[in-house]
């Protein structure tokens, strides 16, 4: 089996946030999760660098657009190191690689005839590159929806377009034989709608934007930035790992956005793919925005969150599990510092890390750090973990693995060890037994299941139960921890100084 996924490629104008760190995240716990059932992933991310507001911001920076770039698309993938992103590459859309690939794909549609020469008059908002009808910007002012303070820009120039309208029924037939091809569903409604209310053909190409991929017919006109960008999904594929793994890997399983670009990649995306004569993806993925006090947080708005601030405070697993599980997966919501703390201290620190800690010095203190005989007996979640990650449920399924983690807190001061350990009934002896027993599984069997979302921590869980490495799906389940495995203290997983500190 293999698997692959994609975050969209982030725009290098400004410094990397929140909301771009949440895609990433996801694509990871996606791709970690798909690696430990034994599927071949390709995990995609990386950044978009060309058009007019790239283009702007090298010069407002004062520096050539290439240099810019380097410079910003270095601090990207900073942030997937930091984030501890698996990704199978990262890709640049001035990789030369790349370019010579979109124009290839370009020059296909021309020889196909889905490119034809027309005069494109409109308004244009260059933080979105995208054109927009008058009733869709805010009046008066013509400001953009999506970038309140910017006004959409008047563009009047002949262009090559791709004839989007001719594909539209292909389109619905797309969308009604595969009901699950954006999630959620309201998302795909909205896709659905917006074909069966009727398309416009899009412009391929630029006239005036001169930091972009020549159009190889024409070079004095650019590939429209989206155009290049979308591509990116296809041509890492072909040069990302030095061999050409389309095979493999196309069509891609799963792109993950935000809503914002769901237009371009439920509609034109597949619509340029099915001209070329290419498969289109299996399914899109789109969640919801994260906000700061109910608003988008945006560069543009200025209330973004640093990610690079929290993962140096409170680690990259602080940031991976607050993010997946402050805000539904799918929805918008509000993050905090403050919640990103109270989560940390609350759940990290206090649920799991307790719970870790206090099994293995139990089984340290009561029976020499050995794990003695003994069944389980919790209820098992891995299953409906499973569920719910085939689904893409996010949320749900880190919400099934608290479930775990509380009922073992629960389950501690049930059972009382340390009343059971200053007994000398045998049948209390048997029973602090399978109460170790049980802790030390579960903890385990946790550190199995949290895996994707805060990989440093259950790594050191692991190393520290004896099974060093030991992430793989058919380790998720409860009762498979040998007797007599050797257990030790790990390293504190989660200091609570550090949220003082
Ligand atoms: N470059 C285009 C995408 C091209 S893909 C072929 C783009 N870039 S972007 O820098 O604006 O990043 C967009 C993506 O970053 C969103 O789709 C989303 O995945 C993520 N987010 C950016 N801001 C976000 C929030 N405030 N909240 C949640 N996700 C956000 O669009």
């Amino acid at each position: 089996m293999s698997f692959s996924v994609t975050t969209p490629i982030y725009y290098v104008n400004s410094d990397p946030h929140l909301g771009h760190a949440y895609t990433t995240v996801a694509g990871d716990v996606i791709a970690r999760h798909r690696r430990q059932r034994g599927e071949d992933v390709f995990f995609l991310t990386g950044t978009d660098e060309h058009g007019v507001n790239i283009a702007r911001a090298a010069d407002d920076a004062g520096l050539p657009p290439k240099e810019f770039c380097d410079i910003m698309s270095a601090r990207f993938r900073a942030l997937s190191e930091a984030l501890e992103s698996s990704h199978d590459f990262f890709i640049r859309t001035t990789d030369p690689e790349h370019e010579r690939r979109v124009q290839d794909f370009v020059q296909l549609l021309k020889d196909r005839g889905e490119l034809y020469e027309g005069t494109y008059a409109g308004l244009y908002c260059s933080s979105c590159e995208v054109f927009y009808s008058e009733s869709d910007l805010i009046q008066p002012g013509n400001y953009c929806p999506l970038h309140p303070n910017k006004r959409a820009e008047w563009v009047e120039e002949r262009n090559w377009f791709f004839p989007l309208t001719k594909w539209a029924p292909r389109l619905l037939e797309l969308y009604d034989e595969h009901t699950e091809f954006v999630r959620p569903r309201a998302r795909y409604n909205e896709a659905r709608s917006l074909i069966a209310g009727g398309l416009e053909d899009v412009s391929f190409s630029r006239a005036t934007v001169s930091w972009g991929v020549p159009v190889p017919w024409e070079p004095e006109q650019t590939i429209y930035v989206w155009v290049d960008a979308l591509l990116n999904y296809r041509t890492a594929l072909e040069y990302g790992l030095g061999r050409d793994v389309t095979g493999e890997f196309w069509p891609t399983n799963l792109h993950l956005m935000a809503k914002d670009i769901l237009r371009l990649h439920g509609i034109v995306w597949p619509a340029m793919l099915l001209a070329a004569g290419y498969e289109p993806p299996h399914g899109l993925f789109v969640h919801g925005y994260f906000t700061s006090a109910g608003q988008k947080m945006s560069k543009t708005l200025g209330n973004v969150i640093d990610p690079f601030e929290v993962i140096e405070r409170l680690g990259a697993d602080a940031l991976r599990f607050y993010l997946l599980r402050e805000v539904q997966w799918g929805q918008d919501g509000d993050v905090t510092w403050e919640g990103i703390q109270r989560r940390y201290e609350g759940e990290l620190a206090n649920d799991l890390g307790n719970l870790v800690s206090r099994s293995l010095a139990m089984v340290e203190r009561y029976r020499g750090g050995t794990v003695p005989e003994g069944v389980n007996a919790l209820e098992p979640v891995h299953d409906s973990v499973a569920a719910r990650l085939a689904n893409y449920d996010l949320t749900g399924a880190l919400e099934e693995i608290w479930g775990l983690v509380r009922t073992a807190n629960r389950f501690v001061e049930e059972r009382q060890p340390w009343a059971l350990a200053r007994s000398d009934q045998e049948a209390d002896a048997k029973r602090l037994d399978e109460t170790l027993y049980t802790l030390v599984d579960t903890v385990r069997a946790l550190a199995v299941l949290l895996h994707p979302v805060i990989p440093a921590a259950a790594a050191k869980i692991l190393q520290a139960v004896g099974e060093p490495g030991a992430v793989g799906w058919d380790r998720a389940g409860l009762g498979l921890t040998a007797a007599g495995t050797r257990v030790v203290q790990p390293d504190q997983l989660f200091p609570k100084e550090r949220v003082s500190g």
